[in-house]
């Protein structure tokens, strides 16, 4: 599987940040502000102990409170102040990291779209929806609040070392010496919580699964009687996250004692050696102050960088898996004359597309989905403009895959489809999917209203038009009888209607822009015999004057088509019309006897019951 989490890597990877900067170029303004914010901020963190250094040396000490107003004054100001920058910060760093997510996440999209159905095949949705979701967001918030932290932790560092130096050289020396001590405890620290934090997120991404099959699989798992094995498995993840969360805790609650003991004994070394100093007049008083109070700043900035560090690497694996994402090839592409000559999916030109009849040939086709067995193995059928094909056959026969290699959802492995003559590929995968209508096997809805899905994919049509297609597929009915009729919110994937009702919407929806090709890939699942009678004067109507392949399970429906294919392992064993089939005794006449008798069976269940 394609979709396996990547171990994490331990160092920083400059090539991939350098691409996820390039990403974040068109916020090059807001991160400037941003950083001019940060560097303000620090600075005025990193002078107020100059401030009061400045205090005790004058008022204080000197027993002299008369400028100590005006001073409190200016003091006062510089706070406000600060309190200004702190609402810039968290607004900017705010608006970086939502537009940033915005604009990945759009980037991704765009790209997915382009994408063909074998991609969406090898990742489960909820994988994507991770990706879209929880990577960017993590990726977004790293950049924007890494900045915050980066920028703001380097300058107070710069900024409180310069400061000491200047103040007093030896003093500033001796208290430092903790300095590469606390780098290396915090770096160490952070990264064993982060380690423990990643399993804790990693088991319960795998708790959520086994809470998926364990509910929705639980039917099964009572047929199977395999509860207690379940169970078993649930209770072992759910240990292993404890573990692992009481680590992250107990690193956590070591990391901070550790810090305050490095930071005292900073502070008493600078309590000694300041001490000495004052006695001996080397410093004022007020310079023992700042020193004292610079001891205990500076471990914030050592802090906050260990942990920018630590979140970048773990940050990393999401960049990794959006940038890949992003970076992903559709496997079904246009030729670049074709793109030149019909436009791109994004941007057609469809002044340029040409008119269609409909007349499809399928030449010595050879498919197989990926590396697995051939599906169709030189595959030649030839279908006349309006002509109405029937494909029948047991399942896994290929009659969706037929019909999928003409949607150009997929393309042949050799061969050739024609369509009016010209290879396929000759022209644009919108050109061709403007042209073609589909029914899908499982039609899906998009929440919103019923109008808005009809009206899917051509985004042009008009209220009137929306209302005929409804009524050529005899949709209308149904559809008005609803509380807000064409506006009727249909839930999310359709989930308000019945199987019947989504079928009629996707009818309206696949016909709307009039194609000359008419796809219909029938669900299984059965209706209730009034729907059928509705669903078959809609498949009726819709079929006029269409080039159509249809896979239906209700003879009814392919009794009426102009050719009757029956395919076994992706080759056409029988072909003709429903008389010339019936006549022949093979496989189709053995399926309508069956279904025929079927049928007659339960007309009479039901009468009798
Ligand atoms: N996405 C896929 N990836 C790999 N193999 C596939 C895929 N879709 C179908 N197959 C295989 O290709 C063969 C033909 O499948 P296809 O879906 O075309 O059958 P079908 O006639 O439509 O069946 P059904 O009546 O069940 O819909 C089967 O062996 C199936 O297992
Ligand atoms: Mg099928």
């Amino acid at each position: 599987m394609k979709n396996k989490e990547k171990s994490f890597k331990k160092n920083i990877d400059l090539k991939l940040w350098k691409e996820i900067l390039l990403y974040s170029l068109p916020y090059k303004k807001i991160i400037i502000v941003l950083s001019a914010v940060m560097l303000l901020v620090a600075g005025i963190d990193a002078i107020l102990p100059l401030l009061t250094r400045y205090a005790i040396d004058n008022y204080i000490v000197t027993e002299d409170l008369t400028g100590l107003y005006g001073f409190s004054l200016i003091y006062l100001l510089i706070i406000v102040i600060q309190g200004i920058n702190i609402f810039a910060l968290i607004y900017f760093a705010g608006k970086l990291e939502t537009e940033m997510a915005a604009s990945i996440r759009e980037k991704a999209f765009d790209s997915l779209q382009g994408l063909s159905l074998s991609f969406y095949n090898e990742r489960p949705a909820g994988w994507l929806i991770a990706r879209l979701t929880s990577d960017v967001h993590k990726l977004s918030s790293i950049i924007s609040w890494g900045i915050v932290d980066f920028v703001w932790g380097s300058a107070m560092m710069v900024a409180i070392v310069f400061i000491m130096l200047r103040l007093n050289f030896r003093l500033a020396l001796i208290t430092l010496i903790v300095l590469p001590v606390l780098l290396i405890i915090s770096i160490y620290f952070q990264r064993k919580i982060l380690r423990e934090f990643r399993l804790v997120r990693k088991i319960n991404s795998k708790i959520t699964g086994a809470f998926n099959e364990g509910i929705i699989g639980a039917r099964t798992s009572k047929t199977l009687v395999i509860e207690e094995d379940n169970c078993d498995e649930f209770s072992g993840l759910t240990g292993k996250m404890a573990r692992s969360s009481i680590k992250a805790a107990i690193y956590s609650s070591l990391f901070l004692p550790s810090v305050l003991v490095l930071s005292s004994i900073g502070t008493g070394l600078a309590l000694w050696q300041g001490g000495e100093a004052v006695i001996q007049g080397a410093i004022t008083y007020g310079t023992l102050v700042a020193f004292i109070s610079y001891t205990v700043q500076f471990f914030e900035p050592v802090r906050e960088l260990a942990r920018v560090f630590a979140e970048l690497q773990s940050a990393q694996a999401a960049a990794e898996r959006i940038i890949s994402l992003i970076k992903t090839e559709s496997d079904i592409i246009d030729r670049e004359e074709v793109k030149e000559k019909y436009g791109s999916i994004l941007q057609p030109k469809k002044e340029n597309w040409p008119e269609i009849k409909g007349e499809i040939e399928f030449k010595k086709v050879y498919f197989k989905y990926n590396d697995q067995e051939e599906v169709l193995n030189n595959f030649n059928l030839k279908v006349a403009p309006g002509q109405k094909i029937a494909l029948v056959g047991e399942t896994g026969s290929g009659k969706s895959t037929i019909v999928n290699l003409l949607g150009r959802f997929y393309e042949p492995v050799s061969g050739e489809i024609l369509i009016d003559g010209v290879e396929y590929r000759n022209h644009s995968q919108s050109w061709l999917q403007s042209k073609i209508g589909y029914v899908l096997q499982d039609p899906h809805l998009f929440s919103g209203s019923i109008k808005e899905n009809i009206r899917y994919g051509f985004s042009e049509a008009t209220d009137r038009e929306i209302k005929e297609a409804a009524d050529l597929v005899q949709a209308t009915e149904f559809i008005e009888q609803l509380p807000a009729g064409f506006a009727t919110e249909v839930g999310e994937g359709g989930d308000l209607l019945s199987t019947g009702e989504k079928q009629l919407i996707s009818f309206a929806r696949a016909i709307i822009s009039n194609p000359a090709i008419f796809i219909l890939d029938e669900a299984t699942s059965s209706i209730d015999t009034e729907m059928e009678l509705v669903m078959q004067k809609a498949i009726n109507e819709v079929l006029k004057n269409r080039t159509s392949f249809i896979i239906a399970h209700r003879l009814s429906t392919i009794k009426n088509a102009d050719k009757i294919i029956v395919l076994k392992q992706g080759e056409i064993i029988e072909s003709g019309s429903h008389y010339q089939l019936l006549d022949r005794k093979g496989y189709y006449y053995a399926l309508y006897q069956n279904q025929f008798y079927r049928g007659r069976e339960r007309q009479k269940q039901r009468i009798t019951s």
